[in-house]
């Protein structure tokens, strides 16, 4: 990773207060269009799919999947937004805490058809809840700190099953004019991330600039989305 945003750092710190001040205008209340539009890419026929969500703050897509009967599993620092999901979305829920790893607790609802994580990522791994069918990554590799791409890259190729269809959202912009989060990731990077242990199909590309992102300086931004099959 090079560039201007290589060495910005976002602490865990940070991203809680963003909670707690209500700064998230990365949530989306209905379910992600570009998510719905391309999950019978990622399902490809299958039913009881294991979904992952990292980074998931409280994605109604979790929900959705679930009454769909798929189940997820989320990661997610912030308590308040794991709490705010089941709230929201009505289900009643427990939460214990996770033994191996000191001060992580992990939040069910009363199906067990969603468990939300709240630890670091990085804390997270197979030995927790084996791995996945399927991965939905919409505000996670854009969001973490771009040195820890390739930690982050690793894990969720552990976590991958054999055939494991993962769709991948990312943003490209100039980070000249904006230092992120959200931060810009190249198709280039998703090559070299993913591209030893996974098939890549671009599968859609748009214009994505709204005033917001006008206001932060940018004058341009295109998300994409992009399909990676776990290579067997
Ligand atoms: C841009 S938001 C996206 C949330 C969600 N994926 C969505 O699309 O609405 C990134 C989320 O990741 C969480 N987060 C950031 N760094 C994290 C980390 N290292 N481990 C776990 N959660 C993290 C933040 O609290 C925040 O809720």
């Amino acid at each position: 990773m090079s560039g201007p945003q290589k060495n910005r750092v976002m602490t865990l710190e940070e991203w809680e207060n963003m909670w707690q001040r209500g700064m998230t205008g990365f949530h989306q209340s209905t379910v992600y269009r570009l998510l719905q539009i391309n999950i019978d890419k990622v399902l490809a026929g299958r039913s009881g799919v294991k979904f992952f969500f990292p980074l998931c703050g409280k994605a109604v897509d979790m929900k959705w999947l679930a009454d769909m009967g798929h189940t997820v599993v989320g990661v997610e620092i912030s308590e308040k937004a794991i709490r705010e999901f089941f709230e929201e979305s009505k289900m009643s829920y427990s939460e214990e805490n996770v033994p191996t790893i000191p001060g992580a607790k992990v939040f069910r609802n009363a199906e067990k058809t969603v468990s939300i994580y709240q630890c670091d990522i990085y804390c997270f791994s197979s030995s927790l809840e084996g791995q996945f069918g399927a991965i939905w990554d919409r505000g996670a590799l854009v969001a973490i700190n771009p040195k820890d791409r390739d930690k982050y890259a690793a894990l969720l190729v552990s976590l991958m099953a054999p055939g494991c269809r993962f769709l991948l959202d990312t943003l490209i912009y100039n980070p000249e004019k904006y230092s992120g989060p959200p931060f810009f990731v190249p198709d280039e990077q998703v090559r070299s991330l993913f591209g030893s242990s996974c098939d890549i199909e671009p599968l859609q590309e748009e214009d994505a600039l709204t005033e917001d992102f006008k206001n932060w300086g940018m004058d341009f931004l295109r998300e994409k989305v992009h399909l990676l099959v776990r290579k067997s």
